[in-house]
């Protein structure tokens, strides 16, 4: 929350002028709103009759009463009003037009009370430069520029300007990603191409919104897991103030910052409160999910950004916003206590809320649940500034499609939305992404039934009253694994609701559900690597989140036995070493898309390397071809060198066994 009321002068200036220019027409509801340091104090919000209506239509359909009154309670919260398009002003197959909604919010605000209305301006040229999702349909062009401006900054500016609606505080938050990218993604080509464009429409929008004085201009700040970091944060508080004095206003065109849009990285990490706390040695922000990133949460991002902002010239008025519409991880996966283990890595993953397999995981994640409720001035986070949390991103409206989707909005296919990708942005771990997910945007009905389920707070409530759903099968293990098959178990979900079976995805949810905790997933392809999760369900088709994916990877048919061959060498310094690996094929036929595994005795670890994509997890290490790359096929008698750098603490003793597609191969 700030403190200072900011644009008082202006304010009052602007609103000698509202009288003259717009007479008032005699209710109360129409007189002209003061531009006021926190426009959400004292407020209500508009909540968004098409988003309702959707709510409502999946609360029709869950055959659950409790889970259908859950939803009923969120139908009720305000969500913001997204200008994703040009079409989108007037209104298309999508939804209503911004007159529409304007309308409604007159409609909905209460005589004495302000009304605050949560708008996205999001179409800038070149949009979502290092993604696919939700790429635009104006091109990073001067031609693009010219209809961002004119086709679309525009005419919202002169439907925001109709003296109808200057009594509805307008909050908008300014083009998610956009500056962000330039910080982080600079190296991409597309983002380079975008830059200028991103720039120099983020001050159009901004003057031609600061003009009406009831608008308030939020820019997007990102998250913690994306700008926290000291070196994207300092960078990132410059281009903000770099482009705040390229408007006519200054400073004083931008009234706060919103993070955290359309992503789940939690608002606060309860059980990780100090990032230097130290475990096995180590300060917990160097575990592998931070990075070395200081700020774990959005508490922690909104307090440093806004000393970086205050420092760099922005008022002390400077207000943030967190969208925390689905930031709330709560179910049955959420931790209830810091852990006990003395490893650094264990620590952290068994402490956080954050079930992410990483943080950049930022499409559909499965396990997210609703967070905080919209509110104003949240209480306890004096550092933050908080003017409000806010829904932002609508619960149910998907990031991006699972698969590719043709369409006519410019969105493409981001495999970061595909729940079977190992991508590299992520450490090459499969996305987490949720299946079968529509094209960014629309309706994703099984992704809100999850994000009602596992919201925190828990809507209606809390205890196991408020369960619904059976809680969340864990466990999951691979048995016996074939080129064409994989035997899954698993351990039964014990909780308050009766369990009637098990649906097992991979994907999609395979055919031949279970009602024991065992499955055998046939019709695979060898050597190919599938993630499996699991769902428990009761008796009235109420599903659970997600268990924890496992990856398992089918036999190589390829590799008879003894057909490889390893020889190992370790040059090894203080606490690191470089391991190089001979890998022979010792068969009379070529051994392709080869996959070898071994283990590390002394806690090795394994920080990148060359020839071969590397991951570890636990002891076990998997190096393994880049499938159609140069040397993803040995020929017989045939060798790769790979190789990778590592750390050890003390002894770095070889390993002793080597397998590729589960055959041991030999030594020496
Ligand atoms: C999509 C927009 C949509 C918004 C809100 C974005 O990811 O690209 O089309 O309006 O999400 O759901």
């Amino acid at each position: 929350m700030s403190k200072f009321p900011k644009r008082l002068l202006a304010a009052s200036t602007a609103m000698a002028t509202a009288l003259v220019a717009w007479p008032l027409i005699g209710t109360s509801a129409s007189a002209a709103e003061p531009h006021v340091d926190n426009p959400y104090a004292g407020a209500t919000q508009y909540v968004n009759p098409t988003w309702a209506a959707a709510v409502e239509g999946a609360a029709t359909r869950a055959s659950d009463p409790a889970l259908a009154a859950k939803m009923r309670v969120v139908k009720n919260q305000p969500t913001a009003v997204w200008m994703d398009r040009i079409s989108a002003i007037t209104g298309n197959a999508d939804g209503n037009g911004l007159r529409f909604h304007l309308d409604r919010a007159l409609l909905q605000k209460q005589a004495g009370t302000p009304l605050v209305f949560n708008l996205v301006i999001y179409d800038l040229p070149g949009r979502d430069c290092y993604a696919l999702a939700s790429n635009g349909e104006l091109p990073a062009t001067a031609a693009g520029m010219a209809r961002y401006k004119t086709e679309y900054i525009d005419p919202i500016a002169a439907i925001l300007a109709d003296p109808k609606y200057q009594g509805i505080r307008i909050a908008a938050t300014i083009e998610p990603d956009s500056l962000p990218n330039l910080i982080t993604n600079i190296s991409h080509p597309e983002c380079q191409q975008a830059a200028p464009y991103y720039r120099e429409g983020v001050k159009y929008a901004l003057d031609k919104l600061h003009a009406i004085p009831n608008v308030y201009n939020y820019v997007d700040a990102a998250h913690s897991g994306w700008l926290g970091w000291d070196a994207n944060a300092g960078p990132a508080a410059k281009l903000f103030a770099g482009v705040a004095r390229t408007t006519a206003a200054g400073y004083a065109s931008i009234d706060g910052f919103v993070t955290n849009t359309a992503n789940t990285t939690p608002l606060v990490e309860p059980y990780l409160p100090n990032s230097s706390l130290t475990v096995g040695g180590n300060p917990i922000r160097s575990s592998k999910f931070y990075e070395w990133n200081s700020d774990f949460d959005e508490i922690d991002w909104t307090a440093h950004l806004y000393n970086l902002l205050v420092a760099e010239g922005f008022p002390a008025s400077t207000g943030m916003l967190v969208d925390t519409s689905r930031n709330g991880w709560g179910g049955a996966a959420r931790p209830t206590a810091a852990s006990s283990s003395t490893d650094l890595n264990t620590y952290v993953d068994q402490s956080r809320v954050d079930r992410r397999i990483h943080r950049g995981a930022w499409c559909n994640p499965l396990g997210a649940g609703i967070g905080e409720r919209p509110q104003a001035t949240p209480a306890g986070y004096p550092a933050s500034h908080l003017d409000a949390f806010v829904w932002i991103k609508p619960p149910g409206e998907s990031d991006g499609a699972s698969t590719d989707i043709p369409n006519d909005q410019g969105k493409r296919f981001d495999r970061m939305c595909d729940p079977t990708f190992v991508s590299p942005k992520l450490g090459n771990q499969l996305t987490g992404a949720s299946p079968d997910a529509p094209l960014a945007g629309q309706w994703f009905e099984s992704q809100f039934v999850e994000l009602v389920r596992n919201a925190y707070p828990v809507i209606g409530g809390g205890g196991t009253s408020d369960q619904v759903a059976p809680s969340v099968p864990s466990g999951l293990q691979a048995g016996t694994v074939t080129s064409t098959s994989v035997a899954l178990s698993w351990t039964a979900s014990t909780d308050n609701v009766g369990v009637t079976g098990y649906d097992i995805y991979r994907g999609t949810t395979l055919a031949g559900s279970s009602t024991t905790t065992s499955f055998t997933a046939t019709g695979l392809t060898a050597n190919t690597t599938y993630s499996f999760t699991v769902r428990a369900k009761d008796a009235a088709g109420n599903v659970s989140a997600a268990s924890t994916a496992l990856p398992v990877t089918t036999s190589n048919t390829n590799n008879p036995p003894g057909g490889c061959r390893v020889t190992y060498s370790a040059n090894s310094w203080s606490t690191g070493f470089t391991g190089s690996i001979k890998l022979t094929n010792t068969s009379t036929t070529p051994l392709t898309n080869w996959r070898l595994v071994f283990s590390f005795a002394n806690g090795q670890t394994v920080q990148q390397g060359w020839n071969a994509v590397w991951s570890q997890t636990g002891s076990t290490v998997t190096g393994s071809a880049t499938p159609g790359s140069w040397n993803a096929t040995i020929a017989p008698g045939g060798t790769v060198d790979i190789g990778f750098n590592g750390t050890h603490t003390g002894t770095n003793t070889a390993p002793t066994a080597f397998s590729v597609s589960g055959q041991a191969c030999s030594i020496g």
